[in-house]
């Protein structure tokens, strides 16, 4: 068995795709699970192949004739880092079930989280612990197919489980969170898959390289304000640069009107900021309380704002 976490962006998306840092969190308790289970070799056809089963999303198939789906591949990326083919003496045929709680196209890092445990629970079915940056590696190639250019912060967050860093292309810093963080996550119920809102993004900044360029200096800024305030557990500093993150995020036409009203919903209930987070165009926003119990009632504001879920964290 093996299981990974969602995730959220705290600060500095789309602007990691250009080289900034940006900061994101794991969210521990909402997860995705996978199991591998031997089938008997005697009564299986099928013994030299792997069957993926993912009821949420309503798959059922032959990792052998469709390896381009996402969960074919990490599992065939898996099997090669490992070493393990159905010619190896060790090989036993397998069925991997993936369940997840995680929403999809909602920028939790749904996809992140499926390949880390189905990776994590293939590894495991022929004896193998793989390390946080090997299986952030495998999840990373899996990423390109959702979307083109992924910078790489979503598997590493959901690999290592911790609070990141990351500047694209380098180790990742784990960040020694200075207290607790009362985030409310709430979701617009609209799903974008990433690649949209990411490819926008590169168009504009192709167009207008200088506005562009400058907008993401602005992010970065604003991600080393808010590294410092994590760290310093200053919340209301960090809340203010989660506004103005999100500000900066409106400019690159990223978020939309869902968006902005459960962050305006936040803020109007007092939390201490509020932003979209990740790709954008939909799907969930984050916004910080002051404590525990005044999450409860931003998250009450968030729900009669429309917000579809909220999760508290
Ligand atoms: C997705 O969680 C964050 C984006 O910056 C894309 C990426 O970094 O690959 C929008």
């Amino acid at each position: 068995m093996g299981s990974a976490c969602a995730k959220v962006i705290l600060c500095g998306e789309h602007a990691v795709v250009y080289g900034r840092p940006a900061i994101a969190l794991p969210l521990p308790r909402l997860r995705a699970t996978a199991t591998a289970t031997a089938r008997e070799p005697g009564d299986d056809a099928r013994a030299d192949d792997v069957e993926v089963i993912a009821p949420d999303i309503n798959a059922r198939y032959w990792m052998r004739l469709q390896p381009g789906r996402p969960l074919a591949r990490i599992v065939q990326l898996t099997l090669t880092r490992i070493g393990m083919s159905p010619d190896h003496a060790d090989w036993r045929p397998f069925t991997l079930f993936l369940t997840s709680d995680i929403p999809v196209g909602a920028n939790l890092g749904s996809g992140a989280a499926t390949s880390v445990a189905a990776a994590r629970a293939t590894a495991a079915f022929f004896g193998h612990a793989l390390s946080a940056e090997e299986l952030s590696a495998l999840a990373f190639e899996v990423e390109h197919m959702h979307h083109g250019t992924p910078s790489g912060i979503d598997n590493t967050v959901v690999a290592f489980e911790q609070p990141v860093w990351f500047i694209r292309g380098q180790p990742p810093e784990i960040l020694a969170v200075g207290g607790a963080l009362p985030l409310v996550i709430g979701d617009t119920g609209e799903s974008t898959p990433t690649r949209v809102p990411v490819g926008d993004v590169r168009a504009a900044w192709q167009r207008d390289p200088k506005t562009y360029e400058s907008l993401f200096d602005s992010i970065a800024r604003l991600v080393t304000e808010a590294r410092e305030a994590l760290l310093a557990s200053d919340l209301a500093q960090l809340g203010n640069a989660m506004n103005a993150n999100h500000a900066l995020l409106q400019t690159l036409t990223v978020s939309n009107a869902d968006l902005d009203t459960l962050c305006m919903a936040a803020r109007a209930a007092g939390a201490l900021g509020a932003k979209m987070s990740g790709g954008g165009r939909g799907g969930n926003m984050i916004a910080l309380a002051r404590d525990p119990a005044h999450a409860a009632t931003v998250a009450d504001a968030l729900l009669a704002a429309g917000a579809t879920r909220v999760y508290r964290s």
